[in-house]
């Protein structure tokens, strides 16, 4: 018999109807359009608001979207992972108030923080439950509201990230098709360049912590940026050479969206032109954990079953990622 695989078999997504552009921003801080489009590629990003409103009704929202568009009813999933950095509060799980926002009673779920390298990840592990024949029906959720963690008075940031909430149902098959295999990797030591300083139980939260303005996104931009860019042609080279797939045999590369110059770097380290590139970081900017599922939401009426799809992520952490899947099937 043949081994069971995870296929992807619906994307759904939500975008916030507000549209912070490079012109708005300039008036916030010290920025221009014409700086972060050349060293970025950023034109806008959108922006949740609305009081009550936080990652959860993102991502809720898009399963919502996928639930209707794959025809599935609430009481047939299984399992549901959400990957964020920004849950709706420390506890309990995001993954477990989208659940309950959506019906959905009969599944288990939870979070995994994996920054923007959280889809790879999470899609990694609920492949696993897929192929050990237990599981029928996977969501996996990647929803971040980066809105609520930067700092729009700091200009080295806040041009980079957006919000978005997506949501991708996982399903067994046995045709050749689906996720074929995972790299991930993971360097902790990189946390020294990206992280959120207080919050934590390293450094509860306190009028200090907030004065000083440590309950925002940290970046060392070159450090991260120079970590990225081999991280993430690295990994996806990697899983090319174990599989002995030539630049001719990718369909698509579908990346991770924090910066233009990455995602070029990577292609070329590949070898592919950029008609095979997934992008739509002008649209959106960076929003961590949705971008590769985004680009899968916003590319699906282009893609056809038995595509070979790259995936390459790179985040905070350090953490990075690649899966080579087949594409499971046509939209009409
Ligand atoms: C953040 C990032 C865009 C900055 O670009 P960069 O080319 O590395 O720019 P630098 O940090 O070297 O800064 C160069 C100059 O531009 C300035 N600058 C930074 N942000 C600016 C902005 N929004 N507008 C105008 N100038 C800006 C800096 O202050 C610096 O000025 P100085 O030379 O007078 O000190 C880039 O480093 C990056 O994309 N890093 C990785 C981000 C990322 O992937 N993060 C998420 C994890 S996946």
């Amino acid at each position: 018999m043949n081994k069971i695989r995870a296929a992807i078999t619906g994307v759904g997504a939500f975008l916030p109807e507000y549209r912070l552009t490079n012109e708005e921003l300039s008036t916030m801080v010290d920025t221009t359009d014409e700086w972060i489009m050349k060293r970025i590629g950023i034109k806008e990003r959108r922006i949740l608001k609305g009081e009550g409103k936080a990652t959860s009704y993102m991502g809720a929202e898009a399963v919502k979207n996928l639930l209707e568009k794959t025809n599935t009813s609430v009481d047939e999933v299984d399992m549901l992972i959400c990957a964020t950095i920004t849950p709706d509060m420390p506890f309990p799980a995001t993954a477990n108030i989208i659940a309950d926002k959506v019906g959905i009673h009969h599944a288990w779920s939870f979070d995994l923080n994996a920054a923007c390298s959280g889809f790879i990840f999470a899609l990694s592990t609920a492949t696993q439950f897929i192929e050990s024949g237990r599981y029928r029906k996977v969501v996996v959720v990647a929803a971040d509201m980066m809105s609520s963690i930067v700092n729009y008075k700091d200009r080295t940031t806040c041009t980079l990230f957006g919000d978005a909430g997506t949501a991708i149902l996982l399903e067994p098959t046995i045709e050749d098709i689906g996720v074929v295999d995972h790299i991930n990797h993971v360097n902790g030591l990189g946390r020294h360049h990206l992280h959120i300083k207080a919050g934590g139980s390293l450094l509860p939260t306190s009028s200090k912590t907030v004065e000083n303005g440590e309950h925002f996104v940290y970046q060392e931009g070159q450090a991260v940026f120079k970590a990225a860019v081999y991280g993430m042609a690295d990994v996806a080279v990697e899983i090319m050479d174990r599989y002995n797939l030539k630049s001719d045999d990718i369909d698509w590369l579908v990346p991770h969206q924090a910066n233009l110059r990455i995602i070029d770097a990577t292609a070329k380290r590949m070898g592919l032109n950029k008609d095979k590139v997934m992008i739509n970081i002008e649209k959106y900017g960076n929003t961590t954990a949705a971008t590769i599922p985004l680009c899968l939401w916003e590319f699906e009426k282009k893609l056809h079953k038995g595509d070979n799809l790259i995936l390459a992520a790179f985040g905070a952490g350090f953490t990075w990622g690649s899966v080579y899947l087949k594409w499971a099937y046509d939209t009409e």
